[in-house]
């Protein structure tokens, strides 16, 4: 029979001189494992008598316990040995610079379209949307389109196929159709971001996405306009020649922006005109406020008295006007950007070039972006 003091005391040995965690792994099957030093003294109990066992098993059981103790104890010094070495060679240098992050902008066309609204709403407009597809009637009909009239071509517009009930509806060709929910009241159960049938005075800026087959370097099939609108009584040219001119005025940012209104004609407006601001041309790129030539930059009107009886309007009562503007085409004049088709190419070098931080809010107060 081995002797259990030096049996311990070799084991502690063992367990004391492991270096590493593998090691001491390795010493507890040597003593604890199927066929390990300690687990064979302790099938030896089987075999003795009674009065041997009495004596021994305490023995050989505490030995156990004791080992298992220590080599737990070592394990966990060892461990945190090692987890201090791994600790050790791990250095966090705190200046360097962090991993860039991407970072998206603002698209020039939102940028543009929220500094358009902020100068409207500046000046006491409220915002109306309506939907991309639009009924014919509301983008042609009730804007005093005749029917079957070519006009309805000039908007080279996009024709969805003919529903149910035989109606061909259209993908909006301008955001004038608007004009005609802002007025009209109807019964049609609509979601409540849908304009419709507000009482007038009535005093709306309404931005949207519009679609007209075309497609070169000032045109592509999707852009975007904002149309205003202006219902009240007594509203004459002069209301709408001060509106236009302080809101190109505080858009462009200059005070030297010289307009001029050229007559023109719109279906839904009498008399209709479009503004020409001053621009230089020379050298391929447009300058505001200097030069001899001239831009079209919107569409503008008294509103016709058909528009308002197609609406449920009394001309005798009530007047108005309307305007309406190509958003990304002012952004593109505004931010000197050569052509209109990259607006919408999603090319990210372009985006991260033209883009603008989104805290770039644009504020009228102090300054657009
Ligand atoms: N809807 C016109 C277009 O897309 C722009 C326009 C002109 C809107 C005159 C108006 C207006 O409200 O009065 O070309």
């Amino acid at each position: 029979m081995t002797n259990l003091a030096d049996l311990e005391a070799a084991n502690a040995a063992l367990i004391a001189a492991a270096p590493d965690t593998a090691t001491l792994d390795e010493a507890r099957v040597q003593i604890l494992g199927k066929v390990g030093n300690v687990s064979l003294l302790l099938k030896t109990l089987g075999a003795m008598s009674p009065e041997e066992r009495r004596e021994q098993g305490p023995a050989i059981n505490g030995l156990r316990e004791r080992m298992a103790e220590q080599i737990a104890a070592r394990k966990a010094a060892l461990e945190a040995a090692e987890l201090d070495a791994e600790l050790a060679g791990v250095h966090v240098d705190l200046t360097l610079p962090a991993p860039p992050r991407r970072r998206g902008s603002v698209h020039p066309t939102m940028q543009t379209m929220d500094e358009m609204i902020a100068i409207f709403a500046d000046m006491g407009f409220s915002l109306a949307e309506g939907p991309d597809i639009e009924t014919d009637f509301n983008n042609f009909t009730a804007l005093n389109f005749p029917p079957k009239h070519p006009a309805r071509e000039m908007h080279d517009t996009f024709f969805l196929p003919e529903d149910a009930n035989g109606e061909r509806k259209v993908l909006r060709t301008h955001t004038s159709p608007v004009q005609v929910r802002v007025m009209n009241r109807t019964n049609e159960k609509l979601p409540n971001w849908i304009a419709q049938g507000q009482e007038p005075p009535i005093r709306v800026i309404v931005p949207g996405r519009t679609f007209r087959k075309d497609s070169d370097q000032t045109h592509t099939p999707m852009f975007h306009q904002i149309e205003g609108l202006v219902i009240d009584r007594n509203i004459h040219m002069g209301h709408l020649k001060w509106t236009l001119e302080t809101f190109i005025a505080r858009f462009f940012e200059t005070p030297e922006v010289v307009t001029r209104f050229r007559p023109h004609h719109f279906p839904f407006t009498e008399p209709s005109a479009e503004i020409d601001v001053r621009c230089d041309r020379s050298g391929g790129e447009v300058r505001i406020g200097q030069g001899d030539d001239w831009l079209e930059i919107l569409g503008c009107g008294m509103v016709h008295p058909n528009v308002l009886r197609n609406c449920g309007l009394d001309p005798d009562e009530w007047q108005g006007f309307a305007f309406g503007c190509g958003v990304d085409r002012l952004g593109m004049l505004k931010y000197g950007m050569p052509d209109l088709r990259d607006m919408f190419a999603s090319d990210v070098r372009w985006l991260q070039h033209y883009g603008f931080s989104p805290f770039a809010m644009p504020d009228p107060a102090t300054g657009l972006s």
